[in-house]
């Protein structure tokens, strides 16, 4: 007899065998129905009980919640809705469930409730398919990578500088928050610190990226980074993973076209292999939408906005044909843009990328060029003098999925544009080498990891698609 994870006994077509299962019973129907979960599936397997040939004691054990161990025969289901069933030899209760106390009770939740309680919300459809779509994306965002000769790299958590330089970092320390030592000056004395300087976890690994695409060529980076941003959006954490590539040789033209097969690529993976799920958050949504008037509802479906995606090409647009098409639109009949875009050089605001994507272009849009006194220090300056080789993609229902650019590669203007914006060099010194010794035209991008598993899901809240979520106010697990 073998232990089989319930996806694997729904595929067997093989029957009339013993089998032993292990799940968490999700619902235990008139003393003999017991649908039962391990998380392999979306899918419970029904597991029949004979109650007369058990203690009733024992049976009213099974609650939901609790784990089971269930040996049995796996036979045809008489039932509809499923192909196989267990007849239930021997039960034994591994881990019992209050019913009174266990908060995930067979009915609908809010996402609220959920949220707090994020250690167990994995127990309900929602959540599982969320989770098994995250991980199959993060798969086919290595396997991508891994196939077309990049190297993954592993870049520091802890790091002495701000590669975007925007100042939104947490700092990291083991000096006394409220008596540190402090200088002659009377300012904090980070000398004494750990590392003797300041330090702060890091809002992106792309500058260390940037080294070893300068020896490896193709490299990625897929990992945490922190911001201390005070926006308290349903697009933000203060905690997400990022995916950075970054290579050599390439320029903003070869950086478009890599991101976007990158995003065909990944997402096309998991069209083709992780049906059930993406079946069941797309009933989800439409169940949902259903009290909506008909004008409302989403005119596609979740399964076609993804396959949209990856069967159309991105829009690609520069800045400046944005903020033209911006002035001389408006929202819907009536209503002005919140921000009214004044003049060139203004920065877009999520109502105006919203608009460009979701009712201009009805797709992705790539767009780039951005004015150079809005972006990081690091891109590449134009022929104009006044615009960066910047690219952001941007998706409907999500806004801004990447953020990416050709990397400023002569030493000359890359000092001058420090100096500018007051970024000392010495600590940047060894970002200023790789401009020194055979520098070389560079790119890369940024994908937010959590905003393409909302895109994926449909889920409208980036605190749904995290574990255990970091948000102002909220690092309660
Ligand atoms: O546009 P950003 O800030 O770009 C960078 O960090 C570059 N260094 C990337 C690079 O070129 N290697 O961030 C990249 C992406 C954004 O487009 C967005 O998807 C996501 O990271 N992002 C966030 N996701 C969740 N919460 C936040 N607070 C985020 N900030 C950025
Ligand atoms: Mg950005």
């Amino acid at each position: 007899m073998t232990t089989k994870s319930i996806a694997e006994l729904l595929s067997e077509d093989i029957i009339l065998q013993d089998v032993t299962v292990n799940g968490w019973v999700r619902t235990f129907r008139a003393n003999r129905f017991i649908a039962l979960n391990d998380g392999s599936t979306i899918n419970n397997i029904q597991c029949v009980v004979d109650f007369e040939n058990f203690d009733e004691a024992l049976l009213k054990r099974i609650t939901t919640g609790a784990a089971l161990q269930i040996k049995g025969e796996l036979v045809e289901s008489q039932g509809k809705g499923q192909s196989v069933e267990i007849q239930v030899k021997e039960l034994e209760v591994l881990g019992d469930s209050d019913p009174e106390t266990y908060p995930i009770q067979p009915k609908k939740h809010t996402f609220e409730f959920l949220r707090e309680n994020a250690h167990l919300r994995t127990r309900t459809n929602t959540f599982s398919a969320v989770m098994r779509l995250r991980s199959a994306l993060s798969f086919a965002i290595h396997k991508y990578f891994t196939e077309n000769g990049f190297y993954n790299m592993h870049t520091p958590i802890i790091t002495g500088s701000d590669a975007e330089g925007a100042g939104e970092m947490f700092r990291v320390s083991t000096l006394d928050a409220k008596k540190p030592p402090l200088t002659e000056d009377g300012e904090v004395n980070y000398k004494e610190d750990f590392f003797g300087k300041e330090t702060n976890l890091t809002v992106s690994g792309q500058l260390e990226a940037e080294t070893y695409a300068m020896s490896l060529g193709k490299v990625y980076t897929f990992g945490p980074t922190f911001r201390a941003e005070n926006s308290n959006t349903s697009r933000h954490l203060a905690e997400f993973w990022m995916i950075e590539p970054e290579v050599a040789f390439m320029d903003l033209a070869g950086n478009m076209d890599l991101a976007e097969d990158f995003l065909k690529s990944v997402l096309g993976y998991v069209l083709e292999n992780n049906k059930e799920d993406l079946e069941f958050l797309d009933k989800r949504l439409q169940d949902a939408e259903k009290s909506l008037p008909q004008a409302e509802r989403s005119p596609m479906n979740l399964i076609e906005k993804i396959k949209f995606v990856v069967d159309n090409n991105f829009k690609r647009v520069s800045y400046t044909e944005a903020i033209d098409i911006l002035r001389n639109s408006k929202p819907n009949k009536k209503k002005k843009f919140k921000y009214i875009i004044e003049e060139w050089g203004a920065d877009l605001q999520s109502e105006h990328e919203r608009y460009l994507v979701e009712k201009h272009f009805k797709c992705p849009v790539i767009l780039f060029d951005y004015p150079a006194n809005i972006k990081a220090f690091y891109m590449r300056l134009n022929e104009d003098g006044k615009t960066v080789r910047a690219m952001d993609i941007l998706f409907p229902g999500i806004g801004e999925m990447v953020g990416g650019s050709q990397r400023e590669e002569r030493l000359d203007v890359l000092k001058e544009k420090m100096k500018a914006l007051d970024i000392p060099e010495e600590e940047l010194w060894w970002y200023l080498d790789l401009r020194k010794y055979g520098t070389a035209v560079h790119s890369g991008f940024g994908l937010g990891f959590e905003r393409l598993v909302m895109f994926a899901t449909g889920m409208n809240n980036i605190r749904d698609v995290i574990p255990y979520p970091r948000t102002p106010q909220n690092a309660e697990f």
